[in-house]
């Protein structure tokens, strides 16, 4: 798939079929994330794949049940924990780089797995404290993000997005008139 489909195409997946996702595509997936670039090439993520449903299970609790995204959770058969050593990266200008690295990280990985026809959904609404407390992840470790892997039971429609005009100025800042 040429990658300017892959960006078109891809979408939030929030409702999954539970064929297993086969193990060399989830390293494909996971090699994808480690090519991405990061602050001084430190690459500070870490990805805890979660394959197992008892360990699935454990993270549930820490979704609030209002959060769109939490039944794919319990669907998929796969749960990527995407974590970060801040240690690993730095802070400049007040912007904690440790999540800029991961983020990138975190779509190479999404993309990825769209190309391979499997679905994922960055989710960010949960209680960190709690799903480092169930799953042992270590106090100096951040978790930026949380996806489900598998494939896809549903064919969302595009969100919207603004207009190219709106976000993007040649040459000088534009302000928008109130
Ligand atoms: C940082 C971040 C956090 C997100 N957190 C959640 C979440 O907790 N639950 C959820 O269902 N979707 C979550 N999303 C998915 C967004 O709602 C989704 O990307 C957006 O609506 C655009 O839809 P699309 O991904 O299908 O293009 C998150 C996305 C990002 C980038």
């Amino acid at each position: 798939m040429d990658i300017f489909q892959v960006i078109r195409d891809r979408r939030s997946i929030r409702k999954y079929k539970d064929t297993p996702v086969e193990r060399e595509k989830i390293e494909q997936i996971l090699d994808a994330a480690r090519l991405a670039p990061s602050w001084k090439n430190m690459q500070c993520w870490r990805f805890l794949v979660l394959t197992e449903a008892d360990r699935r299970a454990r993270l549930l609790a820490a979704f609030p049940d209002d959060n769109p995204g939490k039944k794919a959770i319990a669907m998929a058969p796969v749960v990527i924990v995407v974590c970060a050593d801040p240690c690993e990266s730095d802070v400049e200008n007040g912007i904690e780089y440790f999540v800029a690295d991961t983020a990138i990280a975190f779509e190479h990985l999404c993309l990825a797995a769209h190309a391979l026809g499997l679905g994922t959904c960055w989710m960010g609404w949960y209680d960190e404290a709690q799903i480092k407390r169930s799953l042992s992840i270590p106090d100096n470790i951040r978790i930026v993000g949380i996806t489900p892997l598998g494939y896809p039971d549903q064919e969302p429609r595009a969100r919207p997005r603004k207009e190219l005009a709106e976000i993007s100025f040649f040459n000088e800042w534009r302000s928008e008139a109130c």
